[in-house]
């Protein structure tokens, strides 16, 4: 247990943010959580707070209108997961995207220089953009097509939540850690905002086709989220990666087709599996990765890091919680 304050988690009914809810409240943390329920759910929630009622607390609202009524020298760190998320809400709805990431990340830094609260700040592999290396180390050169291309701005606005944490930390005016994601999948994530995995998932436990997007030769790596969360609190805990930026994923990589394959055996499921060109599927011009990796030589040298659950073992877990949810409807 840390003793320095109550966790203050943003997007704490979100997919990430409910599984290290979880996780702090098994070590004897308390947790303050903010969401507005836009993708998340009280459902994610519920284990937790019949678990440790005395030492979870929820404000539902924005994180820019909750912020300014609390006390920040009550909390002793911050996680920002709050944020508009996945690939399909951003070519869908590029100004709340913008405007979300943005905003909310400028109010939960202002908060943090209010009472100099130590706080991770949630980025993305996408940041990296069109990158041509692989794997994706941090300092690597980020590569971004032209503005007309809505979907680069969810990796822009994402950077520009980095250059604003990273600045903090500079300035002295509070300790940031800034986390880039990888694709990280298990239990509680939802496909309607486009996220790959639940989506096949979904589809194949209902016997619905599962379609994977353009030719399914492009390649992934995909890190159990209860494998990643317990990552966030140990690399705020050390002032020597304060001011820095950190990978957080799996490098195991997977093609998206053999994804849909294995989901479909793991799930003994009849789904027809079907090649959707990425011009149906998003805008005429969508561009996507081949190859999206991460070099994890950082986080592996700051923390020790290493994931460890199989992605067979994910999907059957999300499988599992899919349909005990549907059951409970
Ligand atoms: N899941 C991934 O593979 C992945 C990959 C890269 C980055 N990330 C980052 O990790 C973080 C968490 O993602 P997730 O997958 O858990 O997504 P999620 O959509 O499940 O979680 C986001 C949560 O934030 C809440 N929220 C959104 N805007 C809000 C606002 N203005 N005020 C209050 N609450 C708000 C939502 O209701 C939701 O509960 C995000 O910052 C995301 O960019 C996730």
């Amino acid at each position: 247990m840390t003793d320095g304050g109550i966790n203050l988690i943003t997007g704490g009914a979100g997919f990430i943010g409910s599984h290290l809810v979880d996780f702090l409240l098994e070590t004897g943390d308390r947790v303050t959580v903010i969401d507005d329920l836009s993708t998340g759910s009280i459902a994610n929630l519920e284990s937790a707070m019949a678990a440790a009622p005395g030492r979870i607390e929820f404000l539902e609202g924005r994180v820019s209108d909750v912020l300014p009524d609390l006390d920040p020298s009550r909390f002793g760190r911050t996680f920002h997961l709050a944020a508009a998320v996945g690939v399909r809400l951003v070519v869908d709805e590029p100004i709340r995207t913008i405007e979300t990431n943005v905003h909310e990340t400028s109010a939960v830094l202002e908060f943090a220089r209010r009472g100099a609260v130590p706080t991770l700040i949630a980025s993305t592999s996408e940041v990296y953009g069109k990158g041509t290396r692989t794997p994706f180390a941090e300092e690597d050169d980020v590569v971004y097509g032209p503005t007309t291309t809505t979907r680069w701005s969810y990796a822009c606005s994402k950077a520009i939540d980095e250059y604003l944490a990273l600045a903090h930390h500079r300035e002295g005016l509070a300790p940031t850690v800034v986390v880039r994601f990888f694709n990280t999948v298990g239990p509680r994530q939802s496909g309607k905002y486009g996220m790959v995995l639940p989506r096949f998932v979904e589809a194949a436990l209902e016997g619905r086709t599962i379609e994977v997007h353009g030719d399914g030769r492009q390649s992934r790596c995909f890190c159990d989220v209860r494998d990643a969360v317990p990552a966030l609190p140990q690399l705020l805990a050390d002032s020597g990666n304060h001011g820095r930026v950190f990978n957080l994923g799996r490098a195991e990589l997977i093609e998206i087709g053999d994804l849909a394959r294995l989901v479909k055996s793991r799930l003994s499921s009849e789904s027809e599996i079907r090649l959707i060109p990425y011009a149906d599927a998003f805008d005429e011009g969508f561009e996507d990765l081949r190859i999206r990796q991460p070099d994890l030589d950082r986080i592996r040298d700051a923390i020790g890091f290493e994931a460890k659950i199989a992605l067979e073992t994910t999907i059957d877990d999300l499988a599992s919680i899919l349909q005990t949810r549907k059951v409970d409807r």
